[in-house]
């Protein structure tokens, strides 16, 4: 089940770090390639050599190594795994994680983290109860974090409650679980997902295009894929790879990607659009190189067809997801897109917010449908397509 999949353990410094020498060992027994990161209290509880000797893999536990000043790196960790565990997962950490404080490698390593994450909690049972405790695991959970439920009976303290980490079978049951689960959820349905930037010729040298970077759509095509979904990207410019699994159908023109989707909506379960596609186009292409003069120009633009209306009007049973980039009156226009384009649900990202939109890694959205708005917190555009991904599989 968990053959060649990549692992993370970070364990944290609780008691029941002794499971965590049982959990990598069935981790590793299972198939899975795991690396263990620990905090420097964590070694108080259970030794790095242990671990070392289990995971077959150095122990990371600092930033860079004092002996020889080689880095280890969070970010190249966070890309490496398929899923970070960190089991048991203190109070104290998950506070840090809810927060996104970044003062220890296993920190780092979570902010940095493409992969599903999932946190075996482990504590005294009033710590576990506290309302901050309660807070920041419904923080944790609002970000995509799984939590592998603590169990109950006779803590560390003597005290009796809940608090004790889950068993480390239990522990690898679940994350046997959300492998299967992310694998099979889709399998046999199939998306038409569209991204980037479309180009807009005005001569051969010059043309009308947006800001767009594809890293929005493409995250959601592989979020679909990973789940099991057929996927065929219909993608405007950009400079990102191919996601693997995914037919890539490369286009320029806002009439290009038209083409594209409208021929291949009707063999689809779904559609979501999230290019960004220019409204308006030359309405005449210079065959040569306009030549400047010392007078102004103006270029006549014509309307380009609304590729989301289009498919919106033949959708039938079929979920279609939109977006909205809006710099002003923000949810009064999505709503307006949402009803005129006929879809299910539209994706709301404005560009007044620091760390959403174009070109970076993250975004801050609210997804809204008929029902309701539900407004997400700043989060890396994986995990807002996790979140879109989520909410398709309900209208499925
Ligand atoms: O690619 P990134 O750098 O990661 O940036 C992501 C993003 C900002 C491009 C993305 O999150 C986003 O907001 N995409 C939609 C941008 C947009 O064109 O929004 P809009 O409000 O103008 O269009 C509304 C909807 O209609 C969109 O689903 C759009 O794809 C669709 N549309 C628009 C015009 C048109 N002619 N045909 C369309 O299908």
């Amino acid at each position: 089940m968990l053959k060649g999949k990549h692992i993370i353990l970070g364990v944290t410094g609780s008691i029941a770090a002794y499971k965590s020498a049982v959990l990598c060992r069935l981790l590793v027994g299972a198939g899975a390639e795991v690396k263990v990161v620990m905090t420097s209290l964590a070694k108080q509880f259970i030794t790095p050599l242990t671990m070392a000797t289990l995971s077959k893999h150095p122990i990371l536990v600092d930033f860079f190594n004092p002996e020889n000043g080689e880095w280890n790196s969070h970010v190249s960790l966070g890309e490496w795994a398929d899923l970070y565990l960190i089991a048991p997962a203190t109070a104290n950490t998950m506070a840090k994680m809810a927060t996104g404080v970044a003062d220890n490698l296993l920190l780092t390593t979570y902010l940095s983290a493409r992969c599903p994450v999932a946190i075996a909690p482990a504590m005294d049972l009033d710590m576990y109860a506290h309302t901050a405790t309660q807070r920041n695991m419904a923080q944790l959970r609002a970000d995509g974090v799984h939590i592998i439920e603590p169990g109950s009976g006779e803590l560390a303290s003597g005290l009796v409650g809940k608090g004790r980490m889950a068993e480390p079978q239990d522990i690898l049951k679940a994350v046997e679980a959300l492998f299967s689960e992310k694998k099979k959820s889709l399998e046999g349905k199939r998306f038409l997902v569209t991204a980037g930037a479309t180009i807009e010729p005005i001569d051969p040298v010059r043309y009308i295009s947006n800001h767009s970077s594809g890293k929005m759509g493409y995250a959601i095509a592989e979020a679909l894929v990973q789940r099991g979904a057929e996927v065929t990207l219909v993608s405007g410019r950009t400079a990102l790879d191919k996601p693997e699994g995914v037919e890539r159908v490369d286009v320029l023109s806002a009439e290009e990607m038209y083409e594209a989707c409208v021929e291949r909506f009707q063999q689809m379960d779904g559609a979501v659009m999230c290019a960004a596609v220019a409204d308006y186009t030359p309405a005449v292409v210079a065959d040569e190189k306009l030549k400047k003069s010392d007078s102004d120009m103006s270029i006549a633009l014509k309307r380009t067809k609304d590729i989301a209306a289009a498919l919106g009007a033949q959708k039938g049973s079929r979920v279609l997801v939109g977006f909205a980039m809006e710099t002003q009156n923000e949810r009064e226009n999505a709503q307006s897109k949402l009803q005129r384009k006929n879809f299910d649900f539209i994706v709301l990202n404005s560009l007044r917010k620091e760390g959403a939109g174009f070109r970076g890694d993250t975004n801050i959205v609210t997804l809204i449908d008929a029902h309701e708005q539900v407004e997400l917190p700043l989060m890396s555009k994986h995990d807002v397509a996790e979140h879109i991904v989520d909410k398709i599989e309900t209208l499925l």
